[in-house]
């Protein structure tokens, strides 16, 4: 039970670091939250700083959802624990401790969490979020529909209940986070991926 509350909260702390802030920090790029989207994501990162620190960005808000799963799965402890793991790891970066509570929108995380909970939902989730990003080339949709599907996904290889509800959880917030995305997309105002030229 310890052991568990440990972890769960663990992840919550490293899920509050964040990665694109940091990156940012180290590379005399601007604030994220203050350019572009404000949003303290890889996406915004592209914009505002070009393709290596947006895959450093990506990379590491990806490790914060992946290493507590790991960690997790390493010691053995049991579905429940895993969600609630999943759960704190994205929470921390949408709602970090470290900035004011004031995060990103968890597509990266939730990937990670996808990743450690069984890796075949992390590669299908991914490969559909690559296919609609290749396609349509509006980051904000591909993680919308990839999260939307994630469930379902979820469902399909390990179909626990409390893993479906954590999947649900994060789906529904990862939504709500996207909500001025949504409002763009619905008027036609969504940006497209864009790198700062290198
Ligand atoms: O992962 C974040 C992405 O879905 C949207 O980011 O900066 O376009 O709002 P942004």
């Amino acid at each position: 039970m310890i052991i568990s509350l440990l972890l769960i909260a663990a992840a919550y702390l490293l899920g509050s670091v964040s990665s694109a802030i940091i990156v940012c920090r180290l590379m005399g790029l601007p604030d994220p939250r203050t350019q572009g989207s404000n949003n303290p994501g890889a996406t915004n990162v592209l914009r505002i700083g070009g393709k290596k620190p947006a895959a450093i960005t990506l990379l590491g808000d990806s490790l914060k959802g992946l290493i507590p799963m790991l960690v997790g799965h390493a010691v053995g402890v049991g579905p429940a624990v895993l969600a609630g793991i999943g759960l704190a790891a994205f929470i921390g970066h949408l709602y970090p401790v470290f900035f004011g509570f004031r995060g990103g929108k968890g597509v990266a995380t939730a990937l990670g969490v996808q990743f450690g909970l069984y890796w075949p939902i992390g590669l299908c989730v991914a490969a559909i979020w690559l296919f609609v990003a290749k396609v349509l080339k509006i980051s904000s949709l591909s993680g919308l529909i990839s999260m939307a599907l994630a469930p379902a996904i979820v469902w399909a290889f390990w179909p626990e209940r409390v893993l479906i509800g954590m999947q649900l959880i994060i789906t529904g917030l990862l939504i709500w986070r996207h909500r001025s995305n949504i409002r763009n997309l619905l008027t036609g105002k969504e940006e497209r991926l864009v790198s700062k030229p290198e």
